[in-house]
């Protein structure tokens, strides 16, 4: 499976083939576009397919003087830019455009520049090596600029670092070799835990105590939140997801008195049901693991797709907040919750570190939005202790 989907336009052939094969050297996936026709028409075939645009395109170069002259940012257009954005404007926090210009005067800064002018929600790279246009790109619209010209393998790394999905592979999680240490100081490890459980309990009771709903668990461990779904609601047609074999195995046993399909897998890049449709999906902390906002937005995306409409999406994960002093207390809080549960230096000292190194938290306030922004109708904190919290969504 690749990184992600690259899409890339450009009308000179030897460009278009270098851009591509540099990009495929460094594992992506190419969409190779020779034009804007073409490259519109990939995007509206399927959105989603696309993670990342790469344009080089051909198009009015006018815009880069009358930046530097001070212009209006919304009187600079062009005709490929304003179409792309229009095309993604439904979808405009889950195809983040990634534009990497040779040419600072050319399409990436119009496009670039188009775009922002009408909030964009994703980030934007300029790839340049003309200084004085790398500062005034900076300053004046807030964008990321590589000042490396046609050096791929710098700006594939940044992209890698950008896209990737999931930041950590199994062995590299403390509870994948201790999966049975593991299911004890889970809920010791994180504040609220068996709290955040009796509320997911409550809402499946209420909701389909003796129905028979189709459920997946993104990260099902070793079973402890698909036991409490599924003490509430025994009937539910179960897949639980986790690319984890040992976690997997712990939670064959605990659960074997139910329905549930086992699906050993990476869930940023698997199928989520979306066939089927689902009328639940639960995730319990571990989205915490996408290495970026994006890959998170990308995933709540690809949650809703899976849902029916009216389904719900609940999810209690480990996350901090806006604001600097709140997020400070919180972790100070939640670190204090670890050294008073650990019964052992061992325990404390992993946890610690996967706590501090390998997760990476989102603000509790912008998932929330990018939650509402990818379509869920109604969103709400439904529990929240320190930088646990619990979201319920309903598409
Ligand atoms: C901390 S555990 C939580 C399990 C359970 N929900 C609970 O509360 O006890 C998170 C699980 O998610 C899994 N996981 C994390 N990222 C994953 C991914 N991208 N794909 C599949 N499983 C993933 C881990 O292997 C782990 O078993």
């Amino acid at each position: 499976m690749s990184l992600a989907r690259i899409l890339v336009v450009d009308d000179f052939y030897n460009d278009l083939e270098s851009s591509a094969r540099s990009l495929e050297r460094q594992g992506f996936d190419v969409v190779r576009a020779s034009g804007a026709c073409e490259a519109l028409g990939i995007f509206k075939r399927d959105p989603l397919s696309i993670d990342g645009l790469v344009l080089d395109n051909n198009m009015p170069e006018t815009s880069l003087e009358r930046l530097h002259e001070g212009a209006d940012f919304s009187a600079v257009d062009s005709s490929l830019g304003r179409e792309l954005f229009d095309q993604q404007n439904n979808i405009r926090s889950l195809v983040s455009p990634y534009l990497i210009s040779g040419y600072p005067s050319n399409a990436g800064l119009l496009l670039a520049s188009a775009v922002r002018s009408k909030g964009f929600f994703g980030e934007i790279i300029i790839q340049t090596h003309y200084p004085k246009d790398a500062q005034l790109l900076k300053d004046k619209l807030g964008l990321k600029v590589i000042e490396k010209n046609g050096n791929w393998e710098f700006t594939s790394q940044y992209l890698r670092e950008r896209l990737q999905g999931t930041n950590v592979i199994p062995v590299e999680l403390n509870y994948d070799e201790t999966s049975e240490a593991y299911d004890s100081e889970i809920s010791l490890s994180i504040p609220g835990h068996t709290e955040l459980h009796n509320c997911i309990k409550a809402v499946m009771g209420e909701k389909y105590f003796g129905l028979q709903p189709h459920v997946v668990e993104l990260g099902i461990g070793t079973g402890i939140t698909a036991e409490a779904v599924l003490q509430s609601a025994p009937r539910s047609r179960y897949r639980g997801i986790d690319f984890s074999k040992n976690m997997m195995g712990v939670a064959k046993k605990r659960l074997k008195d139910y329905n549930v399909n086992f699906v050993l897998g990476d869930y940023s890049l698997i199928s989520l049901g979306e066939e089927e449709k689902n009328d639940f999906v639960v995730s319990v902390i571990g989205i915490h693991h996408q290495e970026s906002n994006y890959a998170k937005k990308k995933l709540f995306y690809r949650v809703g797709q899976s849902l029916k409409k009216g389904g719900a999406f609940i999810f209690g994960d480990l996350v901090t907040y806006r604001d600097q002093r709140e997020a400070a207390f919180n972790d100070a809080l939640h670190y204090h919750h670890l050294v008073t549960h650990m019964t052992n230096e061992r325990a404390l000292k992993e946890w610690a570190y996967h706590h501090k190194f390998l997760n990476k938290l989102a603000p509790l306030e912008d998932q929330v939005q990018w939650l509402k922004e990818v379509g869920f109708r109604k969103v709400d904190v439904v529990y929240q202790k320190f930088n646990t919290a619990l979201i319920y969504a309903v598409k």
